[in-house]
């Protein structure tokens, strides 16, 4: 992880490895509470629920949720319990979209995907339970003592996950990658294929905190902006590393946009042009947090971390 710290005289420094290893720790303890595994028959896919749940990753959506909720005052653990059920919505999309029916894939957060572990139906029904689960997690006054805030939370969760958000995108994805439609993915195509598969998610835990907070309709844009840019500056980021990254740092396989022969930020703009791409998006979504003090720091740090990173 590179250097994160915009120490000077007046701020401190900042240690977002420290600070994302907190909250990834923090939300790994709260997502096996909201997951508990029963001694009952279907128990299996609470195990493979589990499994590809607790299994690590960098988490940075919830990172991002935690850290916008805390500009609103949110109370930190109620912003957790929001972030662990963004999570299992996550996780649930990598499991599918490992499955030999999508993206076929062994590996996944450093250990056997999870229709390797168990097996193809048990990894549907894993992916199933988790994006239930979330909602009934949202659904909780746990959640938000306000039922107003709950259905919201709701709403918007469930446009960035369906068909008008990351399931759309990977319908795209599928689509381009197998010729079904013809369709002819330029840039714009493609930002457009990257904002819904994965932005829309990033951008949910961005807008989460504003939304619990009830922030006003100025600092949601802020944060809208933000979490828009960023989203697609990750995803850019992530056709990259397909393209440099080892097994060993990714905890995935790599090489297999260039195999499947998908056409990515990468085969469309260069490595080069792709890298500069996403560094002008991470640095425009700083640019919407200039509304906000030093209390956006970490969110100014993850911005570059997120098109530094190496994993
Ligand atoms: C991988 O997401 C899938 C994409 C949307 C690009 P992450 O890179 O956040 O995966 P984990 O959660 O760290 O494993
Ligand atoms: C998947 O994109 C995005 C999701 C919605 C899961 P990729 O297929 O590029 O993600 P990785 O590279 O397998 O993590
Ligand atoms: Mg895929
Ligand atoms: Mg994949
Ligand atoms: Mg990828």
């Amino acid at each position: 992880m590179p250097d994160s710290g915009t120490a000077s005289e007046t701020r401190p420094a900042l240690d977002l490895s420290a600070a994302m290893a907190e909250t990834a720790t923090a939300v790994t303890e709260r997502l096996s509470e909201l997951l508990p595994a029963p001694d009952t028959a279907e128990s299996r896919v609470i195990e493979a629920m589990r499994y590809s749940a607790l299994a690590g990753g960098k988490r940075l959506r919830p990172f991002l949720l935690v850290h916008s909720a805390a500009l609103f005052h949110v109370s930190p653990s109620a912003a957790l319990t929001v972030a662990a059920a963004l999570e299992m919505i996550h996780t649930y999309s990598l499991v599918h979209d490992d499955l030999p029916a999508m993206d076929d894939d062994d590996l996944r957060r450093g250990r056997p995907t999870c229709h390797r572990q168990f097996d193809e139906a048990t990894a549907v029904l894993a992916g199933d339970g988790l994006l239930t689960r979330a909602f009934e997690v949202l659904a909780d006054p746990v959640a938000h003592a306000d039922p107003a805030v709950r259905c919201e939370l709701v709403r918007e969760l469930a446009e960035a996950a369906g068909a008008r958000g990351m399931v759309g995108g990977q319908m795209v994805d599928l689509m381009v990658e197998r010729g079904i439609g013809d369709l002819s993915m330029d840039v714009a195509a493609i930002t457009r294929m990257h904002q819904l598969k994965t932005g829309r998610l990033i951008l949910f835990a961005c807008l989460a905190g504003p939304i619990m907070g009830k922030a006003s309709a100025k600092m949601r844009a802020c944060l809208h902006a933000y979490g828009r840019d960023l989203g697609l500056a990750f995803q850019i980021a992530d056709d990259v590393l397909d393209e440099t990254g080892s097994a060993q740092d990714l905890g995935k396989t790599p090489g297999k946009d260039a195999a499947s022969g998908k056409t990515t930020f990468v085969t469309l703009l260069g490595l080069d042009g792709a890298r500069d791409r996403a560094r002008m998006l991470s640095d425009q979504a700083v640019n919407h947090l200039d509304v906000f003090g030093p209390e956006a720091d970490m969110l100014r740090a993850v911005a570059r971390y997120v098109v530094e990173r190496d994993r």
